[in-house]
């Protein structure tokens, strides 16, 4: 017995463990550790543990949340027959914002948790209040919390809007428990929190925007919407390697991740789809920032082609396939002889490693060398494609710059093109050929196995098939005048 009295809790060298036990949190994967290391045993990630002071005796946020968090509230559940289940038709609540709703398919769900992300200024919190706007004044109940800007700044964006959003219910509130005791009050339908980094849980005793509090956070939020039948929106922040802040596992607990994104000097944004439990992901939505907020491009083609260039040497169109939208794009190539080193290979909108990849497909099938030559290639329009269904066309426009050839005008170029120099079949070339359609396009050059499937012609555009590289380069390619080649 006098024994254990030294080690005691006065007893020295213990006593500095118990003050608040250090963790490691991995920002990607969000396992913990009890020491730092380089490498996430769990993940595999470098550099991604990051310090993280628990306050309580408990073992980190897992075992909290199991014991004293609210996960447990209601109770335990009892094993069904999913037969036996009823069938929630949960209605949507639809925005009346067109482009904002077909991304989530058909709306937000009630008890769901959206979770938007996107660069600083690329206008997230425009876009709540318009929808927060148009909600109010369909008879929605709406409130939306902001814990970035003052009652007068929003207030003021409002005006801008028009004073459209003068209905909606405002809190400028970073503290969880005070939101919770106006969604109380309020008894709102849907709920914004702008953002959940600012965001804050007083038992959680790190500091708003840590890892700890972004988690547990985001967890009472759900828990808020789960238990109301209320759905509700977070806002995050995008870090600079463009992943969302705060754990991967963040992602993991919502239910549809939505991401802005846009060029800075550019005025469209167009609204992804990553996740959605309730409906198709890689929805876009195409919207317009004006003076007076985010407008709706219902044509996106349309704005994207604007200026396009066609039946120019070095342009070729292309269609990507968004989701269940097909966007024609515009794609630009520069081919030119170095003068000076290493030749440059420059690529904007489309992945630099598949273009050396084409180049060397070219080279070898199509028998275009540009070894010595710099590349330049671009979307128009400062778009990003990584649908394997443009490599046909970023390649033709590469060999039209290249042999100072213009491809046919008017004309639409599908095909993902293997290492063999085959031109592959794209998925739903029907989507695209009517949006080439609409647009006035009159040919298409597209893989030989789609055209089989489709005939000679569909929707007014004529459609020649071709099953190798070579052959594209042939129908696709007009000759120079002259030499016949
Ligand atoms: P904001 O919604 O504050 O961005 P986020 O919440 O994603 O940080 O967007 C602000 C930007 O949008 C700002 O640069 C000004 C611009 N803007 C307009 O061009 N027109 C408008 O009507 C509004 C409200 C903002
Ligand atoms: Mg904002």
């Amino acid at each position: 017995m006098p024994r254990e009295a030294g080690s005691g809790p006065g007893g020295g060298p213990r006593t500095p463990r118990r003050a608040g036990r250090v963790q490691f949190l991995c920002t990607e994967c969000g396992d913990s550790f009890g020491q730092w290391l380089g490498r996430c045993p769990s993940c595999n990630a470098w550099g991604s543990l990051k310090e993280h002071r628990v306050a309580d005796a408990l073992d980190g946020p897992r075992a909290r949340r199991g014991t004293t968090g609210t996960v447990g509230r209601t109770g335990r559940a009892a094993v069904v027959r999913l037969g036996e289940i009823p069938v929630d038709s949960a209605p949507r609540i639809a925005s009346g914002i067109g482009e904002f709703d077909r991304i989530l398919g058909g709306g937000l769900v009630g008890g769901s948790v959206v979770l938007l992300g996107g660069d600083p200024g690329i206008g997230k919190s425009t876009l709540l209040l318009q929808v927060g706007g148009v909600l109010t004044t369909a008879g929605i109940r709406t409130l939306y919390v902001s814990g970035e800007e003052s009652a007068g700044q929003v207030r003021l964006r409002s005006e801008r809007l028009h004073g459209t959003a003068a209905g909606l219910h405002f809190l400028p509130e970073t503290d969880l428990e005070a939101v919770a005791a106006a969604v109380e009050q309020l008894d709102p339908q849907v709920l914004f929190l702008d953002s959940i980094q600012t965001a804050y849980l007083s038992s959680v005793a790190s500091a708003p925007g840590s890892l700890a509090q972004v988690r547990e956070s985001a967890l009472a939020v759900l828990n808020l919407a789960k238990s109301r039948g209320m759905a509700a929106i977070l806002v995050g922040h995008v870090t600079k390697d463009g992943m969302l802040a705060g754990p991967k596992t963040l992602e993991h607990m919502v239910d549809v991740v939505l991401s802005m994104e846009g060029e800075r000097y550019q005025h469209y944004r167009v609204l992804r789809c990553v996740k959605n439990r309730f409906g198709s992901v890689h929805e876009i939505g195409v919207f317009e920032m004006a003076d007076d907020g985010l407008r709706e491009v219902p044509n996106p083609s349309k704005l994207f082609l604007g200026e396009s260039t066609s039946g120019a040497v070095g342009s070729v169109v292309v269609a990507g396939l968004e989701g269940t939208r097909a966007l024609l794009m515009e794609v630009q190539a520069l081919v030119h002889e170095t003068r000076y080193g290493m030749p440059q290979r420059v690529s904007t909108g489309y992945d630099a490693r598949r273009l050396a990849i084409l180049l060397a497909v070219l080279a070898k099938r199509g028998g275009v060398e540009t070894s010595q030559h710099d590349v330049f290639v671009s979307v128009a329009g400062g778009l990003r494609v990584e649908e394997p269904g443009v490599d046909l066309g970023i390649l033709l426009a590469v060999a039209s710059s290249r042999l100072d050839r213009p491809p046919h005008p008017k004309m639409l170029v599908l095909g993902e093109v293997g290492l063999g120099g085959e031109v592959r079949r794209v998925s739903h070339p029907e989507w695209r050929l009517s949006e080439a359609a609409r647009l006035g396009f009159t040919r298409a050059l597209l893989p030989a196995a789609n055209a089989r499937d489709l005939g000679a012609s569909r929707e007014g555009i004529a459609l020649s098939g071709v099953q190798a590289v070579a052959e594209a380069l042939g129908e696709g390619l007009q000759r120079r005048e002259g030499t016949g080649s």
